[in-house]
């Protein structure tokens, strides 16, 4: 897939070409961008004018990141990238594609359809459903612009300039960048026409065991392989100092069951294995093996990706890359059976 480096110098990003039009806007002291990509046009978030040159992303600890959010640090760069796109193969393989009611919910029916993805990242969830249902608006929005974003806007300003707008809003693995998840369920749920789809998707940054149950910071020893579950526990540690919310994966359930405008909820969790471990030829053994293979292989990009989290965190950078190294050869031993949870929750907004 082809996207706009988010590596813009000033020069950069005051481009206009044929393709994409980029004007910026402030508000409450923010930064917010539209970016009308290819066919399709979406409103700015605001017409107040303000210097259209800067920076997107700068340079942290050798990875790019992000100059508009404070909570959310990790990556915004091709290789994040990258790590996304094939962690977004791992999930359509494991998940399906989409929820079960999405296509029906945007039929073609006559009538307009529109989708939100809040925190698109790579855009792999919104691309695959710009074709298969090109009869409907896709809008993608994220922190930094790339090529098929069409705004570029921190959510945790609210989403009133998209209220009733939407069929389907789908948000997935924004958790870190979220100061109030509850209050982005609110909003999202308000962005929805009657009847129409929240989807969610988070993980909650931990590592479970054998029997599922999370291998917390006290645990592990000589006997229990833990160095991954004790880097991922640093990590869920520095999204929570940082201001964002890590386990929002375990509240998801409750929160969208409570929303008053919801209804018709469905709950679905699945447990990916961090490396391939299972033995045989049978048809399990080896999808085991593949999915514990592609996730062995996101975990060891999500490794690098931590770094700049970590190491501006107050953590000792020598601790930091001992554990690191630890996890890693963890992984790559595959004698660790352990897992992450991956949770789904997508409901209706009641018809009023
Ligand atoms: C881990 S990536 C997941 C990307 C994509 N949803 C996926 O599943 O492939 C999280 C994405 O959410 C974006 N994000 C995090 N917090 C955000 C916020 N407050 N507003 C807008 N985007 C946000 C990040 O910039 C990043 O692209």
């Amino acid at each position: 897939m082809s996207r706009h480096s988010t590596e813009y110098d000033d020069d950069d990003f005051s481009m206009d070409d044929d393709s994409c039009s980029v004007a910026s806007s402030c508000m409450n002291g923010a930064r917010s961008v539209s970016t009308t990509a290819t066919s399709h046009d979406w409103e700015m978030r605001s017409a107040s004018p303000a210097p259209s040159m800067y920076s997107v992303t700068s340079s942290f600890y050798g990875r790019g990141i992000n100059n508009y959010s404070d909570v959310y640090r990790l990556p915004a760069d091709d290789e994040e990238f990258e790590r996304l796109d094939l962690q977004h193969v791992m999930f359509s393989e494991v998940m399906g594609r989409y929820a079960q009611p999405l296509p029906e919910v945007l039929a073609d029916d006559g009538r307009p359809k529109a989708v939100v993805d809040l925190g698109c990242g790579s855009g792999s969830w919104i691309l695959d459903v710009a074709k298969d249902f090109p009869h409907c608006s896709a809008v993608a929005v994220d922190l930094v612009p790339m090529q098929n974003v069409s705004e570029v806007d921190d959510i945790n300003l609210g989403l009133q300039h998209f209220y009733d707008s939407f069929d389907v809003a789908h948000a997935r693995l924004v958790s870190s960048g979220i100061r109030d998840y509850n209050g982005l369920i609110d909003e999202m749920t308000q962005t929805l026409r009657p009847r129409g789809l929240i989807h969610l998707i988070e993980f909650d940054f931990r590592v479970y065991d054998s029997k599922h149950r999370p291998i917390l910071p006290a645990h592990g020893g000589p006997k229990e392989p833990a160095a991954l579950a004790r880097w991922m526990n640093l990590v869920n540690v520095a999204v929570e100092q940082r201001g964002g919310e890590p386990d929002a994966a375990n509240h998801l359930q409750r929160w969208i069951t409570a929303h008053p405008s919801l209804e018709d909820v469905v709950y679905r969790e699945f447990w990916f294995p961090t490396c391939p471990w299972a033995r045989g030829t049978t048809p399990e053994a080896l999808r085991h093996n593949r999915t514990g293979a592609m996730m062995r292989d996101d975990i060891l990009a999500f490794l690098k990706s931590g770094r700049p989290l970590l190491l501006s965190s107050d953590l000792n950078p020598d601790l930091v890359a001992e554990i690191e190294a630890d996890a890693e050869r963890e992984l790559l031993e595959a004698k660790a059976h352990t897992y992450i949870r991956v949770q789904n929750v997508y409901a209706r907004r009641k018809a009023q």
